[in-house]
C-alpha cells in the first residue's frame, strides 16, 4: 500500500531523476536482489509507482527471505511486470528465473546490512557480497546491460582517522581483516575489486555505491540499526535507549534522496565508484535521539526520555567507527547528485510514514 507520506517520498525520488535519465529507465527490464530488504522495499515501491510513466516491462524481485517475507511483496506481484521469487544469490541459478537473461538493468543488493544480523551469518554475508556478485557477472558479463549496481557500504573505510573526515572516495580505508565486523567490509572491499575487474574485462557497465546511514520508510523496525531502534522505542512509548557512549558523529541519509543517488549511479553507464549520502549535518548519537525525542513529541505524542544502557551484545561496539560523514562531491558533480532532506525533517518524515501505516505492516 502507498500510504500518503510514501507517496510524497516517491515523487521527490522521480523528481530527482532528469529527463534523460527516466528515458533510460523506461521500458527497462529490471532484476533486484535482496528485494525483501530495506532499500528493496523503497526501490520496488519506486518502480511500482512509477511502473506506467516509465513504461516498465517486467520487474523481478528475487530475495531468500533469510530475515522474513514481507507482506508487501504479495500486493506487488498482484502486477504481472513484477515477479517475486525465493531466490539464494550464492546458491540458486538464474537460468531458472523467467527473462533475468532479458534483463536491461541489474540492482545486487542482497546482503544483510545490519551488523548484528550479518554478525550471526558472518559466512552466508561473505557469500552474497563475493560468490553472489561473480555469479551475477558469470551471467550477465556477455550480455548487453544498461547498468549494473552494486551496492558496497561506506564501511569499507573502516574507521578513519581525523584528517580523512569527511572522507571521499580516494581514502583507501582502515579496517580490521579479523574483527567481528570483517565478513561485511572486506566482503564489500573484494566485491569492489570485482567490479572493476569485471568492468576491465568484459566492458560491463557497472556501478558502485558506497552508502552512508539511509533511514525512512521500508527500514524493518527490528533490525537493530539505530535510526529503527529509535522509532521502534518512539511508537512503543518506550525510553531510547543508547547503547553506546551516545558521542560517535554520523550523518544520515533519507532513503528518498539515497533513491535518487542510487539509480543516477545505476543509470550512469559506465564503470565508477560513489559515495551516496549526506554531507551534513554531521551530528552525535545522542542529538540523534533527542531529535526522534522531539519529533515523536511533535508527531505521536511521545512521553519518553532518552538513557544510556549497555548491549548484552559484547561485539555491538567493536571496531564501530567514530566518525562517518562523506564528501559527496563526486556525485553532485557527475550526477547531479544533491540531496536536500536534513535529518530534522527525515526523521519526522520516517514518524508521520510509521503513524500512517497500519500496526501489522510496520514491521516489513
Ligand atoms: N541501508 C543502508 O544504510 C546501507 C548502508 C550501506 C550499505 N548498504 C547495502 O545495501 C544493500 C541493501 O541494504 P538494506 O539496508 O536493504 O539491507 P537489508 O538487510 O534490509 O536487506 C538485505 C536483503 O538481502 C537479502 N539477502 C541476504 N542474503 C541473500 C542471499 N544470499 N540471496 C538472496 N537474498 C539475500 C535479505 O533476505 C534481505 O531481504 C546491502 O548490500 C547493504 O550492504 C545499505
Amino acid at each position: 500500500m502507498i500510504t500518503n507520506e510514501l507517496e510524497k517520498d516517491l515523487q521527490h525520488t522521480y523528481g530527482c531523476l532528469s529527463e534523460e535519465e527516466r528515458k533510460k529507465l523506461s521500458g527497462s527490464t529490471v532484476l533486484l536482489t535482496g528485494s525483501a530488504g530495506f532499500l528493496g522495499f523503497y526501490l520496488v515501491h519506486f518502480l511500482y509507482r512509477f511502473r506506467e510513466e516509465l513504461s516498465l516491462r517486467k520487474v523481478l524481485c528475487l530475495d531468500n527471505f533469510m530475515l522474513g517475507k514481507p507482506g508487501w511483496q504479495t500486493e506487488i506481484s498482484g502486477d504481472p511486470r513484477f515477479l517475486v521469487r525465493k531466490y539464494d544469490v550464492i546458491h540458486d541459478r538464474l537460468e531458472d528465473i523467467p527473462e533475468a537473461g532479458e534483463a536491461d538493468l541489474v540492482v545486487h543488493m542482497a546482503s544483510i546490512a545490519s551488523p548484528t544480523f550479518y554478525r550471526k551469518h558472518p559466512i552466508a554475508t561473505i557469500d552474497a557480497n563475493v560468490w553472489g556478485l561473480r555469479r551475477l557477472f558469470e551471467f550477465y558479463k556477455e550480455r548487453k546491460l544498461k547498468g549494473f549496481l552494486f551496492f558496497s557500504s561506506s564501511e569499507l573505510y573502516g574507521d578513519p582517522p581525523p584528517e580523512a573526515v569527511p572522507t571521499s572516495e580516494e581514502y583507501n580505508g582502515n579496517v580490521s581483516a579479523t574483527g567481528p565486523r570483517a565478513c561485511y567490509d572486506e566482503s564489500k572491499r573484494f566485491g569492489e575489486t570485482m567490479c572493476r575487474l569485471f568492468a576491465q574485462e568484459y566492458g560491463m557497465p557497472i556501478g558502485v555505491v558506497r552508502p552512508f546511514n539511509n533511514y525512512g520508510p521500508g527500514m524493518k523496525l527490528n533490525d537493530r540499526r539505530v535510526p529503527a531502534d529509535f522509532a521502534q522505542s518512539v511508537l512503543e512509548g518506550r525510553d531510547i535507549e543508547i547503547l553506546s557512549s551516545g558521542a560517535p558523529m554520523r550523518t544520515f541519509c533519507y532513503i528518498a534522496d539515497a533513491a535518487a543517488g542510487y539509480l543516477k549511479v545505476l543509470l550512469h553507464g559506465t564503470y565508477d565508484y560513489f559515495n551516496i549520502g549526506m554531507d551534513r549535518p554531521e551530528i552525535s548519537i545522542d542529538r540523534l535521539a533527542d531529535i526522534y525525542r522531539e519529533a515523536g513529541e511533535e508527531i505521536l505524542d511521545y512521553r519518553g526520555t532518552v538513557r544510556h544502557a549497555v548491549s548484552e551484545d559484547r561485539d555491538y561496539l567493536t571496531n564501530n567507527p567514530q566518525r562517518r560523514c562523506p564528501v559527496i562531491d563526486k556525485a553532485q558533480k557527475i550526477l547531479d547528485y544533491h540531496p536536500t532532506i536534513e535529518v530534522e525533517e527525515g526523521v519526522r518524515r520516517f514518524l508521520r510514514f510509521l503513524k500512517e501505516s497500519p500496526e501489522e505492516q510496520r514491521i516489513w
